[in-house]
């Protein structure tokens, strides 16, 4: 009987591939510029996905093809110098390359004795120095900031419910448990609370100040009447940039009231915590050092590549409780391949990828100074932006821009709110099938609004003007 692998029959064949692909691949990193930065998948494209399970092996030149002509022209524009949706990453071709190696090596960093497992507990350390965290926290890399507030909000749950949530269920909370952030808090917040089990009522959403940032006062009061009807306040949630505008709350302000309230303090700092590494944006991050929890993502404003987020938890025995879950299989011995560090203990996986080694290669080729100095340029291009903005006549600025985030409209005189909205929505859609520019959308204080948010470290100050010259056009167009 013959055995089968799945190695190839032909290394030397898969050599030429494999050689060719990063050829391929770095060409066609080093011409973003010269491209659209997004088109739609023709339906030619889309009805190619509809093929039939393949039974049988294919030739690999011919796979090959089916990823050069179906998939990689038509990608969601994020490593484009002019994409600014969402708060999304660039990625850089080293970290494509570090990929390839994590794929390679394959390691399980779920847990055990192994490379890996270092590689990414030196990760976690950085982190915890980039945002000025204790060096005794805990941390772990997970698939983005989404699950990092999973991951922070569940330890939040287990430490402050007052008995064992893990042993017993919600079902033996006699007092709702409640959770506090502004209004603008981010819909991953809603997802974590949903899937703990708590509810979305169980987040009550503050109103903010006029810079969006979250009112303390209102806060103060919230906690209190939920105090005085028998509920149980337990965790408030901090912005560290919020997704529409980038405010960022007042983080010592809020850790003073949970220190007062005996409440855990999670950060959802996305995108923003990283502006700590820049000591001009520093002080207005005050307080996140203070938090019990801390989200962020390493594939937004550090350009790693998709998909890694990181939790950072003050208190290394509360979050090895949450998640230590363990069996006879899946036991840490001292020695052998079973030993080192057990990162499933501090997680919802058990199986885990090699995620530690792009963000541990691309720090080691970058340096930290460059983050810093790509953040800032950002900021300041964000600034750019919003200035072109005020100096028009066509166009409104819809909030402040104390970090990254821009969000204006182009307007008409005599025109109600709703032609607006209509009117803006039309921009954009044209703008991005234009393939010229992606920024997104939101809205405002009931304002449709345009949002750019610039993580992008390949963006100038021309992409900027060249988005303004073209918003400007398409909006006289339409009217
Ligand atoms: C403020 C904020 N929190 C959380 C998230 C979710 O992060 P991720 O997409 O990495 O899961 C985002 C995404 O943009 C965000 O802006």
């Amino acid at each position: 009987m013959k055995e089968e692998t799945l190695d190839p029959e032909n290394w030397e064949e898969l050599r030429q591939i494999g050689h060719q692909m990063v050829d391929d691949m770095l060409d066609w990193l080093q011409t973003l510029r010269d491209r659209p930065v997004w088109q739609p998948v023709p339906d030619e494209v889309k009805a190619r996905f509809q093929q039939r399970l393949p039974l049988e092996a294919q030739n690999l030149r011919e796979v090959y093809k089916d990823f050069l002509t179906d998939v990689l022209p038509f990608p969601n524009g994020n490593q484009h110098p002019r994409f600014w949706g969402w708060v999304h990453g660039t990625s850089t071709p080293f970290g494509m390359l570090a990929e390839m190696l994590a794929a390679g090596m394959n390691p399980q960093v779920g847990f055990g004795e192994r490379s890996a497992v270092y590689v990414e507990k030196q990760v976690i350390d950085w982190c915890k120095e980039m945002l000025g965290f204790p060096s005794e926290a805990s941390g772990i890399l997970v698939s983005g900031c989404t699950m990092a507030n999973v991951t922070g909000l569940t330890v939040a749950r287990n430490a402050k419910a007052g008995f064992n949530v893990q042993q017993q269920g919600l079902q033996n909370s006699n007092a709702k448990m409640m959770l506090y952030g502004s209004s603008e808090t981010h819909s991953s917040i809603q997802k974590a609370i949903e899937v703990l089990g708590l509810g979305n009522e169980s987040l009550r959403r503050i109103p903010v100040n006029s810079d969006f940032r979250i009112d303390l006062a209102a806060l103060k009061k919230a906690i209190a009447e939920d105090r005085a009807k028998g509920l149980k306040p337990f965790c408030v949630i901090g912005n560290a940039g919020t997704v529409n505008t980038g405010a960022i709350d007042d983080l010592n302000g809020l850790a003073d009231i949970c220190e007062a309230e005996d409440l855990w303090f999670h950060i959802d700092g996305a995108f923003g915590a990283l502006a700590a590494l820049s000591p001009q944006y520093r002080p207005v991050l005050k307080g996140m050092e203070r938090a019990d929890s801390l989200a962020f993502s390493l594939h937004k404003w550090t350009s790693m590549p998709y998909e890694v987020g990181c939790a950072l938890i003050r208190h290394p025995d509360k979050h090895r409780q949450s998640f230590s879950a363990t069996g006879a299989y899946l036991l840490p011995l001292s020695r052998g391949v079973s030993s080192g560090i057990w990162f499933s203990e501090y997680g919802v996986q058990s199986s885990r990828g090699f995620r530690a080694l792009k963000v541990w290669l691309s720090i080691k080729e970058n340096g930290i100074n460059k983050y810093r100095r790509l953040i800032e340029q950002n900021i300041s291009q964000a600034a750019y932006l919003a200035s072109l903005i005020e100096a028009s006549p066509d166009l409104e600025l819809l909030a402040p821009v104390p970090l990254n985030v821009v969000c204006f409209r182009f307007v008409k005189r005599n025109l109600a709110e709703d032609q607006l909205t209509e009117l803006n929505r039309e921009l954009l859609v044209r703008l991005q099938e234009s393939g010229i520019a992606i920024p997104t959308y939101t809205t405002i204080k009931g304002k449709f609004a345009i949002r750019c948010s610039v993580t992008n470290h390949r963006s100038r100050r021309e992409d900027f003007d060249l988005l303004i010259e073209n918003v400007i056009k398409i909006g006289k167009e339409i009217t």
